[in-house]
């Protein structure tokens, strides 16, 4: 009991930094399960293929964009803007529009983390390659 009033407060701080911190928040803190399990290894090959799978259809084959949402290879999206967090968020809540007019992004059922975390590999190395860093 004496440990739950402790943490009240704790989570609540949590809670409030998330709700207040829009893009720039820090989900892990917020979520902390839908991430890839320790020793994760990703694989940028294995990312091109779920990402054309379950991404391109509005993201755009290489990430380029489609008139149902916008390129992840933008300079928007390079890693110090958009962490690694936000993809896993992305898919696993959905995106409320706030950068782009094309609506929400719904969120993406059927895609674990570990399939994210190869996506990721695979767009961040598209945006090396586009200059984005
Ligand atoms: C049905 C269309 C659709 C699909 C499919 C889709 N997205 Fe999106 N996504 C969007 C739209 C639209 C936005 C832009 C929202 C905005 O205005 O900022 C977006 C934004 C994002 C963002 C930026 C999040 C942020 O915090 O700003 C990430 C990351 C992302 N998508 C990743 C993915 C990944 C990874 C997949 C595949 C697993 C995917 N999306 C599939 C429509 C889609």
């Amino acid at each position: 009991m004496r440990d739950a009033l402790y943490l009240a407060p704790l989570f609540l701080v949590a809670s409030l930094a998330a709700l207040l911190g829009g893009c720039d928040k820090d989900p892990a803190r917020d979520s902390g399960l839908f991430l890839p399990p320790p020793g994760f290894v990703a694989d940028a090959g294995k990312g091109e293929a779920l990402f054309n799978q379950h991404c391109a259809q509005c993201h755009g084959r290489g990430g380029r964009g489609t008139d149902q949402g916008p390129p992840l290879v933008h300079r928007i999206y390079e890693p110090s803007h958009h962490s690694d967090m936000t993809f896993y968020m992305a898919v696993k809540q959905g995106v409320r529009a706030h950068h782009w007019q094309f609506g929400d992004m719904p969120p993406r059922e059927g895609v674990s983390a570990e399939e994210v975390g190869h996506i990721i590999a695979y767009v961040r190395r598209e945006q090396r390659r586009a200059g984005i860093r």
